[in-house]
């Protein structure tokens, strides 16, 4: 074999990222794999836009048929996103006997198990380490890395957009809207913001990293998600003052034989390890049972961290190809046959320590009427301050509680509502502190 070729569908970010790696790197890759990786194609609707990275027009085409058709591609790298010409690609291109590389975690989260057993039909196999964490190997560690290992927890921040936007809230004092301009022009944003700052691109991320840890199918509708667009200022500083800092976690544990997933805005300490993870950048902590704690940090999103994903996952394809080797690692690690039917624990059942901020009326027993309903509810108070600051009429009261469990708390934001002394919904955020 004289190269392995290369079809590039999707002439975006990370495309460029990718173009950009396969040209300069070029040397590192062939003396790694023998052979070069020969970018053949680039296939994208728009070819007039100007790019930070330029192709030879001769390479260029507006047909993915360009690609899926040529015997000269034995790898397809599907870089255009979303869930719908995104998959027909995906699955011609496995029908068509090619191998696939993405980074399409929305694809994966709603039709990874259907893709992966389409490509173990056709003997071949589709590389994703860019669809998680940018530029952090995160799928090759916990797919081969920690293969030794029954993972127990694995939390961190998945979406550099939401962790960029909080960081500048609270580093620098920005507004939502000016933070999120910002990570859309650095390029980390999805084409639509919604999926970073609703949760849902963690979400999707959890998904296909908790089936990888825990060997199941891969879940996406059973992930909790909530994003960060209702978290007002306010809550960052009264965060700070009690000593935490704000991150949209994605937490994944195996508890009692049942997995939780969930996606939310979390207090953590601020000096732990994640509240130093600042911008675009991603970090996950893994516990295994043989291993211990680990963690994995790094850009998690960006042009040229998600374009060395994309090109690890070639030169490992690559690989598989010259030794004639249809799959060497089943795509989720455990061996299809047996993945396993996880239970999922209902968010109503987890348990976990809270922030509250209920905007009440600055009057006698108003307090008492609050704790009341939260002790009745078997919700212990940590912590509480008051503000004499006007907020809509009401003052800010600030409560943190000892571990608590949702179902319960719940139950005691709905009784608030009923009281006549609290003026609007309350705030909550949930707090990791273990
Ligand atoms: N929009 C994603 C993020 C890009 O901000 O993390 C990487 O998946």
């Amino acid at each position: 074999m004289r190269a392995i070729g290369i079809g590039l569908i999707g002439w975006g970010t990370v495309g460029c990222g990718v173009i950009r790696v396969l040209h300069e790197n070029a040397q590192e890759i062939e003396a790694r794999l023998g052979v070069p990786l020969k970018l053949t194609r680039v296939v994208d609707m728009d070819l007039e836009r100007q790019r930070p990275v330029s192709v030879p027009a001769d390479m260029l085409t507006k047909r993915a048929e360009d690609v899926l058709e040529d015997p000269n591609i034995q790898i397809v790298v599907e870089l255009i996103g979303g869930l719908g010409a995104a998959k027909t690609i995906i699955c011609k291109a496995l029908d068509n006997k090619k191998y696939v590389v993405t980074a399409n975690k929305a694809l994966l989260a709603h039709s990874g198990n259907e893709l992966f057993e389409i490509a173990r039909k056709n003997g071949r196999a589709i590389g994703f380490e860019a669809s998680v964490a940018g530029g952090i190997p995160f799928i090759k560690s916990l797919r081969e890395g920690l293969a030794a290992n029954r993972i127990e927890t694995l939390y961190g921040i998945l979406n550099g957009t939401a962790n960029y936007i909080l960081t500048r809230m609270t580093d620098d004092g920005l507004s939502f809207q000016a933070a999120l301009l910002e990570a859309q022009q650095e390029g980390f944003a999805e084409a639509d913001p919604t999926l970073d700052v609703e949760g849902i691109d963690a979400a999707h991320k959890l998904a296909i990293a908790s089936a990888i840890a825990f060997g199941s199918k891969i879940k996406f509708d059973q992930v909790y998600t909530e994003g960060i667009s209702n978290i007002d200022p306010l809550d960052i500083g009264f965060g700070k003052e009690f000593g935490y800092e704000l991150k949209l976690l994605a937490i994944a544990r195996n508890n009692d034989s049942r997995l939780e997933m969930r996606v939310h805005p979390t207090l953590i300490p601020a000096g732990h390890v994640l509240a130093s993870v600042k911008g675009a950048y991603n970090a996950v902590h893994i516990h295994g049972n043989a291993v211990g704690n680990i963690m994995l940090y790094g850009l998690g999103a960006g042009m040229m961290p998600t374009g060395s994903a994309v090109v690890a996952d070639l030169i490992d394809l690559a690989r598989d190809i010259m030794s004639n080797v249809p799959e060497r690692v089943a795509p989720l690690s455990f061996l299809p046959d047996r993945l396993r039917p996880v239970a999922i624990r209902p968010m109503s059942d987890i348990s976990t320590c809270y922030y509250f901020r209920f905007a009440a009326v600055d009057r006698p027993g108003v307090l008492s009427k609050i704790a009341g309903i939260l002790g009745k509810n078997d919700i212990s108070i940590a912590a509480v301050i008051q503000k004499g600051r006007e907020v809509e009429g009401a003052v800010p009261i600030v409560m943190l509680t000892h571990e608590a469990v949702e179902r319960n708390v719940i139950r005691a934001l709905d009784e608030m509502k009923r009281l006549d002394v609290v003026l609007a919904p309350t705030q909550l955020i949930r707090i990791e502190d273990r």
